[in-house]
């Protein structure tokens, strides 16, 4: 449904005062579901959700009747869907009276442009460049710490070019929601995941939607994509504490004082942040002007509770000189994407194969992972040690998991290996050292 604030009732109310005056036949009209907004000299203007205004009045055997620049996107809506989009009153007139027809508006595909940053462009980093395919592969939250200009942010905002197109039924979800938000420019759909990156002084209604017309934020409008937050410690505590809901449930609960609207929100959170407020501690022959209460301080920021969801967790020293020198270029997305896309289709097989609606090993429920994530004798050896040593938490016992069945998956090894779990509780060991920091 689309928001009941709003002009998109113009449109309808004309409509029904122009039947009584029998300028337009009312029994043609019962066939269709309107919306729009009226401007005073008779055109009508687009109204944001029409999209799902659209796949409603299919449910209930009925056409649309919509703004002409809304129309391309409500034929997103399926191709035997009676869909109208007119530019003014009259042209409705005239359609209903035969004297002049309109023609149904054409779904129109954005093609995502090929020119997104590539990580060709990143010279080292090898560790960092590893984690962000793992975290591409199986979908898995990621945690980026380091010294300024070390290439977190570069690197967060190359994601995009390694992960795989949206699927169908994906595109239709990631649509509805930007919908919504009146953001689908021009009604065009692309097929490209989500990306987004608000800044840290966002407000929480922003970030998790709300509002006066319950506007999803942008954790919904990530939905099957990204939702990169850039200067973690920056956000509000508050607004960080909001995420955990999302992060958990894959959706978005907004409580008004009259009723409540969830948003999907299935997001992956990429994060980055430097180690301290002077953004140096732990460099080599560097010592915090502070002392160490100057890391401490700023990690305690982030709360212990979204850091456990976090499953992934690196660190990104400086470049050094020699490797900003030296020439050639690294790998290119192209080749880390292929690997990325034979790993996920490799989880959504398994996936499928146990009637599961989840597409990756990170939003896999539970109590299936660990019957998919099973390691072999070894892994489950060293997997119970570094529990013990380490005081894993359920939830972290769980993402260890989920992460070895990425890295096995990126190996095309049906079993989780020690290798697979050595690897995987690597990412964790640092994120528990920060929880004790902190
Ligand atoms: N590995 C790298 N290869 C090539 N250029 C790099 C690399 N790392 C950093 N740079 C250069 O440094 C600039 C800053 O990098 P970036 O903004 O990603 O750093 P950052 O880690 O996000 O820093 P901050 O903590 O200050 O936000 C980049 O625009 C790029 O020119
Ligand atoms: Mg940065």
């Amino acid at each position: 449904m689309p928001p009941k604030e709003g002009s998109h009732y113009d449109l309808p109310i004309a409509l029904g005062l122009m039947a009584a005056l029998g300028a337009v036949p009312g029994d043609a009209l019962s066939a269709y579901v309107v919306l729009g907004e009226l401007s005073l000299d008779g055109t009508i203007a687009a109204v944001a959700g029409a999209l799902p205004a659209a796949i409603g009045a299919n449910a209930e055997g009925k056409g649309l009747i919509c703004p002409h620049a809304s129309g391309p996107e409500a034929a997103w809506a399926g191709a035997d869907i009676d869909i109208l989009a007119p530019r003014s009153l009259i042209a409705i007139a005239n359609h209903f009276r035969g004297t002049q027809v309109l023609s149904r508006p054409e779904a129109s595909v954005h093609v995502a442009a090929s020119n997104l940053p590539d990580l060709a462009d990143i010279k080292g980093q090898e560790s960092a460049r590893r984690a962000l395919e793992v975290a591409a592969a199986g979908g898995h939250n990621l945690l980026m710490v380091g010294p300024p200009g070390s290439g977190k942010s570069m690197l967060a905002q190359r994601l995009p070019s390694i992960l795989p197109r949206l699927q169908p039924k994906e595109l239709l979800e990631v649509s509805m929601i930007a919908s919504m938000a009146g953001e689908l420019a021009g009604g065009r759909l692309t097929d490209r995941r989500p990306f987004r990156a608000p800044h840290h002084s966002a407000s929480m209604a922003a970030l998790v939607g709300g509002g006066l017309r319950a506007r999803p934020g942008e954790v919904s409008l990530a939905h099957n994509g990204v939702l990169f937050l850039d200067e973690l410690p920056e956000f509000s505590p508050q607004a960080l504490d909001a995420l955990r809901q999302p992060l958990e449930t894959g959706e978005c609960v907004i409580a008004r004082a009259n009723h409540r609207v969830a948003y999907p929100a299935r997001i992956q959170l990429i994060a980055a942040m430097n180690p301290c407020r002077c953004g140096m501690a732990g460099e080599p022959g560097y010592r915090c002007a502070r002392g160490p209460r100057c890391q401490t301080d700023y990690q305690a920021r982030i709360s212990g509770p979204l850091l456990d969801r976090i499953d992934l967790r690196i660190e990104v020293p400086a470049v050094s000189a020699g490797e900003l020198i030296r020439p050639g270029r690294a790998e290119a997305s192209a080749a880390v994407a292929a690997r990325v896309l034979a790993a996920r289709e490799i989880q959504q097989e398994r996936l499928d194969r146990l009637g599961v609606a989840a597409t990756t090993n990170a939003h896999c429920p539970t109590a299936l992972i660990e019957e998919i994530a099973a390691p072999d004798a070894a892994g489950l050896t060293l997997l119970r040690d570094a529990s013990e040593k380490l005081g894993f938490s359920a939830r972290a016992y769980h993402r260890v998991l989920r992460v070895a069945r990425t890295l096995a998956d990126l190996d095309r090894s049906g079993t989780v290996g020690r290798i697979h779990l050595a690897e995987a509780i690597s990412y964790r060991i640092s994120a528990e050292r920060m929880a004790q920091a902190a």
